[in-house]
């Protein structure tokens, strides 16, 4: 791995998950197309978000990552991001209260388009079609032409992911973030549910200690951090082409940086050492996380971190844990003595929905609320063993209403997913359990900082 690296190296690699595009001349077109288009974000930002992510390696904050499996081009609207952002806030209030730790938010949007698959087809009624690839790639619809991967769904996912992210900055920095606004952001359908009142409590509670504040003659206007907040954007950076056109220099450093996003992970099925997604991986500069599921041995990871982190610098990687709520208790503690024992500095994160999918009675593909929250705890558990801190969650969720994990504070059945199951690829947390998920999250960060080791709970009785 001590070859050169370019922006292009990876091409001279095996690469798996790319798609077949039938026109080589119109995919080099929209590429070099891409490559003379405003970068999305700036270099300084990355360098921000991997002083966060420092800080979180070190035991001083915690990484709340979160959003669809799939943006989809059909789900595009101002009102889905404002949901999705309103419930990230709440989310991060919630822990930051209760874990009394500062939250470093990023969310899996404005970028998040591309999808591994387990299998390169998919069968139904005994016809048998390309599988779908995310929007940026190809159409969901079930049919031969749907099917066919198109590069003009670059320029678009491009375009939606720079009005989305445009967005996201306008509510980070224009005033909807202040904490004043802690009220606001509940949102309607919630109103009525219990999570909604513990909600309330907690920012009738923030709101007193703010007034208390503003009495003893603090002028908290002229506090940025209440008024706004850090938001950064993150996605797998599966599409290597797409990644390759925005990798840019940064003037003030002359480093690398890649610009469709402020982090980027490699996805559990293209982190092979000598592939082409680790190779692109090791030359930017941007904070980035790894999927760790239960096929990576603690060897291969050492070498992984050497590769993609040679400097050791503390907030570059992320080890985005993803093994399963019956799995992870075995597999997780190999893997922290093993990067403990070498002495690498590591954000650990847990991603308690990809290990943790199944298929509903109904034949809907779901998660319950239930197997992701004992993944959680778990992985609480095994870092209090280990002595190490669980740094964040990696978590899939929408502002929407949907009925698409079993379980949570409403019970949501294997019938009741027929109602509103919207979601391009995975199953996502709604509104609703992702609050209530916040809530049983903080729990377990307030009990870390008050000491209190939870034994490992028994390998979970499913
Ligand atoms: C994902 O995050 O949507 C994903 C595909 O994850 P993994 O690579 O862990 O399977
Ligand atoms: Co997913």
């Amino acid at each position: 791995m001590s070859e050169r690296w370019t922006p292009e190296s990876w091409r001279s690699k095996p690469v798996l998950q790319v798609p077949d595009y039938p026109d080589a001349k119109a995919l080099a077109d929209v590429e070099a197309q891409l490559a003379t288009f405003p970068p999305l974000v700036f270099a300084g930002e990355a360098r921000n978000l991997k002083k966060s992510l420092a800080r979180v390696a070190a035991g001083e904050a915690f990484l709340l990552q979160g959003g669809d499996c799939a943006e989809s081009f059909a789900e595009h609207g101002a009102n889905n991001i404002r949901d999705f952002f309103r419930v990230l806030l709440q989310m991060a209030v919630v822990l930051t209260y209760a874990g009394a730790l500062p939250v470093v938010k990023v969310g899996r949007v404005a970028g998040q388009f591309a999808k591994p698959r387990s299998s390169p087809t998919e069968k139904k009624d005994g016809i048998e079609l390309p599988s779908y690839r995310g929007d940026i790639v190809n159409d969901a619809a079930f049919t031969a032409e749907a099917r066919v991967p198109d590069p003009r769904r670059q320029l678009m996912a491009y375009r939606q992911s720079a009005a989305t992210l445009n967005l996201l900055r306008a509510f980070a920095t224009g005033g909807f973030a202040n904490l004043g606004s802690v009220h606001q952001w509940m949102l309607g359908f919630l109103k009525d549910s219990q999570q909604s009142r513990r909600y309330k409590e907690l920012a009738d509670r923030i709101s007193d200690a703010l007034n208390f504040m503003r009495a003893c003659g603090l002028d908290l206007e002229s506090h940025p951090e209440l008024r706004a907040t850090d938001f950064y954007t993150s996605h797998e950076a599966l599409l290597l082409g797409y990644e390759q056109a925005f990798t840019r220099v940064d003037s003030t450093t002359g480093d690398w940086y890649a610009t469709s996003g402020h982090m980027l992970w490699i996805g559990d099925r293209t982190r092979q050492l000598d592939h082409g997604h680790v190779e692109y991986f090791r030359g930017i500069r941007n904070p980035i996380g790894l999927k760790c599921g239960p096929s990576l041995k603690p060897d291969e990871l050492l070498k992984l971190i050497d590769i993609l982190n040679p400097e050791n610098e503390p907030g570059r990687l992320t080890l985005i844990n993803r093994f399963g709520a019956d799995k992870v208790a075995e597999h997780l503690p190999h893997l922290i003595r093993a990067v403990k024992r070498e002495g690498k500095v590591v954000v650990w994160s847990c991603d308690p929905m990809h290990g943790n999918t199944i298929t509903s009675t109904t034949g809907y593909k779901t998660r319950p609320f239930d197997r992701i929250l004992s993944e959680v705890k778990t992985f609480f558990a095994v870092h209090a063993a280990e002595g190490t801190h669980p740094g964040g969650v990696h978590l899939e969720m929408t502002g929407q209403n949907v009925t698409e994990c079993i379980g949570g504070a409403r019970a949501i059945t294997d019938e009741d997913l027929n109602d509103r199951y919207h979601t391009a690829c995975d199953p996502r947390l709604n509104a609703e359990q992702s609050i209530d998920m916040a809530f049983l999250i903080a729990e377990l960060l307030k009990n870390e900082r008050d000491g209190k080791v939870k034994p490992i709970p028994a390998v979970a009785g499913f």
